[in-house]
């Protein structure tokens, strides 16, 4: 399984140490920027983690800005997008059960490293229940987003 990794400046220093977690769960990773603590723009790495999952390059992604905001709300701007932002392993354990995210997005300014881990933990195990939540997912991909 392929996760996609992106930040921004703010989160850099937590995306190397998120991806480091993640590869010792087993899982490989892909980072999509950026590569250094140089200030960088959380679009451009939101939307890029984001496209590569969207088109199944990746099967699920992790974003971290300083606050999650602005990179979750960037990967969310891409067609089969469902990025939350999450400050505790419950909820983002919940979006995949419920919600079927595919991504997570984390702030570096918010919570620490051990958090962070235990949420990207949280999320990378869980799996999406179906069902009446199928029907809610769909329901939210018919919004129109124009
Ligand atoms: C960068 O200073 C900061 O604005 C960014 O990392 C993020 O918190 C935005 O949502």
């Amino acid at each position: 399984m392929k996760i996609a990794f992106g930040s921004d400046h703010a989160g850099y220093t937590m995306k190397e140490a998120l991806k480091k977690h993640v590869e010792g769960m087993g899982y490989e990773c892909v980072d999509y920027g950026c590569f250094s603590a140089e200030r960088a723009n959380y679009p451009e790495y939101g939307e890029k983690a984001a496209r590569a999952v969207a088109s199944g390059e990746c099967d699920l992604g992790i974003l971290v800005c300083g606050t999650g905001c602005g990179i979750s709300l960037s990967a969310n701007r891409v067609k089969g997008i469902r990025c939350c932002n999450c400050s505790e392993p419950y909820t983002a354990m919940l979006s995949r059960m419920h919600n079927n995210a595919n991504m997570v997005a984390v702030g570096s300014r918010v919570i620490g490293e051990g958090l962070a881990c235990l949420i990207a933990e949280s999320f990378l195990k869980a799996e999406f229940e179906g069902g009446r939540h199928a029907e809610r997912v769909a329901m939210i991909e018919a919004i129109d987003k124009n």
